[in-house]
């Protein structure tokens, strides 16, 4: 082994081509410093998580009663931005969302509308895929349940369930709230209400098959006892083991009163409740019930993440867990519960009319900044009150006066004097140039474990703290000022300044892909060596001499809109 005498902040592979072409030019012997372990992970491994494995992360399927709201938006954002870092990690990752068709509740919409369901299905379920599509979400498939490969999925199911005796035929009388399509005992209503405050109706006494739920009150609490993460965050847990430990009734899983919905295998008067079909669709979507091995199913199953609303938890941490206990089939590893957004305080209803309809955002606000206001605002797991203030304000903030604004102050500054190139005479490194690129270097650990135990707004917090951090490092160092005493100490700012933005461009990918890539096509990143693992490569690094272009604005400011007088 020979040592090299070219300087480390050259990237090795750029350094022999510069050298032909720099000889004039001064290279500083000076190295940054590089993390000494080798980071042979993709991203940090957790108790419910190895790092590694493919990873199937869903959406819960939105219901087409209704063309799509924020809280659509949300639960779709906050996989992209998961299932994005993953696949920038290295991961494989299945990535699945879609719509859930059937039920009373679509039923009745569509006779409303004057229309067959199939087809009002059709035309709602398009708008579901064109919210994704809008909002850049990066979805490997979309499941519809009246797909006939998903409707013989969940009749499988059935017969499994059936021949493992876990479904017998009896007759329910009760209550049942459409809104929610959920069954609710008389000791659960609230002023005869539902829990949720959606309206009950009493369903006579019908025949119906039962899933014996109660056999599972036992294996749910010692599975939740034995997997402690299997359900997050802690205080929605604590509530379904409540729920769980408050004794499980046998659950009604078919209705002869309606049709619209996946007839029972061997008795057509029967369609299945809306719940055992919808939450099959993680499965139905890996091709179940081909589960040989080297199948979708076999590479992909069990799921690594469900991402629901709070108010479906129960859903799938007590009915799908049994389902899949009774059928024999490996549970999924975590099933994270987020909160709800209001709107000014109140709860977001048609009938407040305070619906935020998430086309609006992006026109208004675009796709980045309401990417990037919705997973910052609030702490992921908690519920979120949303205002066009808010949301301006934050913008502002953190991305056109921290971000945007020190990108433009950057790039302007090596345009202007660095002969239009990345900067290459550079002196040794100072204790806060280093200290800044050692907490840049971090920044993948960091937002690493934040993204693998779901803390979304944590991972936003380190981004935004590098930001102010390099922001606090320029006011100080001034390369303005250094740009009329010494040129060499202003060349070496930039470019660690340069070097901390590929850092925070690469890793806002998943928050903000289209920004992100604008910022790293202005510093001169080429297009493959945006993964992170380039991050630590010291061939990646800023390359020197590198041409950059004339910086354009990245993130507009808003104007805060007067209050309108009455
Ligand atoms: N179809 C079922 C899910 C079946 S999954 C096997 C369903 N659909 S839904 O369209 O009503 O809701 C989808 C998601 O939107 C849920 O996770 C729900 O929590 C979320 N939200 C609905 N309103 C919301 C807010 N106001 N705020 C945040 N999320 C909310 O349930």
């Amino acid at each position: 082994m020979h040592s090299r005498k070219v300087s480390p902040l050259l990237p090795p592979s750029a350094s022999l081509a510069q050298a032909a072409t720099t000889t004039h030019r001064k290279i500083a012997p000076v190295s940054l410093p590089s993390s000494s372990e080798s980071r042979l992970y993709s991203v940090p491994s957790t108790p419910f998580d190895d790092g590694k494995s493919p990873f199937e992360i869903t959406t819960p399927i939105y219901y087409v009663n209704d063309k799509p709201h924020i809280g659509h938006a949300y639960t779709s954002l906050a996989c992209d931005v998961i299932a994005r870092y993953m696949r920038h990690s290295g991961r494989d990752v299945f990535f699945l969302s879609g719509t859930d068709e059937h039920g009373q509740k679509v039923e009745t919409t569509a006779k409303n509308a004057g229309m067959d369901p199939q087809s009002f299905c059709d035309e709602v379920s398009q708008s579901f895929r064109d919210l994704l599509t809008l909002l850049n979400v990066s979805n490997d498939d979309f499941i519809r349940t009246t797909e006939s490969h998903h409707k013989e999925a969940v009749q499988h199911l059935w017969k499994t369930l059936m021949d493992k005796g876990a479904i017998y035929l009896g007759s329910y009388e009760g209550w049942y709230s459409v809104r929610d399509e959920c069954y609710y005992n008389e000791s659960e209503l609230v002023d005869g209400k539902a829990p949720t405050g959606a309206e009950v109706e009493w369903v006579k006494k019908e025949d119906s098959y039962f899933f014996k739920l109660s056999d599972y009150e036992d294996k749910l609490l010692e599975y939740y006892e034995s997997h402690p993460d299997l359900l997050a965050p802690a205080s929605r847990k604590n509530e379904v083991v409540s729920f769980v430990k408050g004794g499980l009734k046998d659950l009604s899983i078919s209705r002869t009163t309606f049709d619209w919905g996946v007839p029972v295998p061997g008795d057509d008067d029967h369609v299945m409740y809306v719940w055992i079909d919808a939450l099959t669709n993680y499965m139905s979507a890996l091709g179940y019930p081909n589960i040989e091995e080297g199948s979708k199913f076999d590479k992909y199953w069990p799921a690594s993440l469900h991402i629901v609303g709070k108010d479906i938890l129960r859903f799938h941490a007590v009915y799908w867990p049994a389902f899949l206990m009774a059928a024999g089939l490996p549970l999924p590893k975590r099933i994270f519960a987020h909160g709800w957004w209001t709107k000014d305080g109140e709860k977001i209803s048609k009938s407040l009319g305070n619906v935020i309809d998430p086309v609006d955002l992006v026109e208004t606000y675009g796709v980045d900044q309401t990417r990037f206001f919705l997973m910052a605002e609030v702490n992921f797991g908690s519920d979120g009150d949303f205002s066009n203030e808010k949301m301006i304000y934050k913008i502002n903030a953190n991305l056109s006066n921290e971000l945007g604004n020190l990108n433009q102050r950057i790039m302007t500054l090596v345009f202007k004097n660095c002969n239009k190139a990345v900067p290459v005479e550079m002196g040794e490194l100072t204790d806060e140039d280093k200290e800044i690129l050692a907490t840049a270097a971090s920044l993948r650990e960091r937002t690493g474990t934040a993204i693998s135990t779901q803390s979304i707004h944590e991972y936003v917090q380190h981004m935004v703290s590098m930001v102010w951090d390099a922001n606090k490092y320029i006011d100080v160092q001034a390369p303005w000022v250094l740009k009329k005493t010494d040129t060499e100490r202003m060349n070496t700012v930039l470019y660690v300044l340069m070097e901390v933005m590929r850092h925070v461009a690469i890793l806002y990918q998943p928050l903000m892909p289209t920004s992100s890539n604008v910022i790293l096509d202005q510093l001169g990143v080429p297009e493959n060596e945006r993964e992170f693992d380039h991050l630590e490569k010291e061939e990646c690094k800023i390359l020197p001499g590198r041409e950059v272009s004339k910086p354009k604005a990245v993130f507009p400011r808003f104007e805060v809109p007067e209050p309108v007088s009455a």
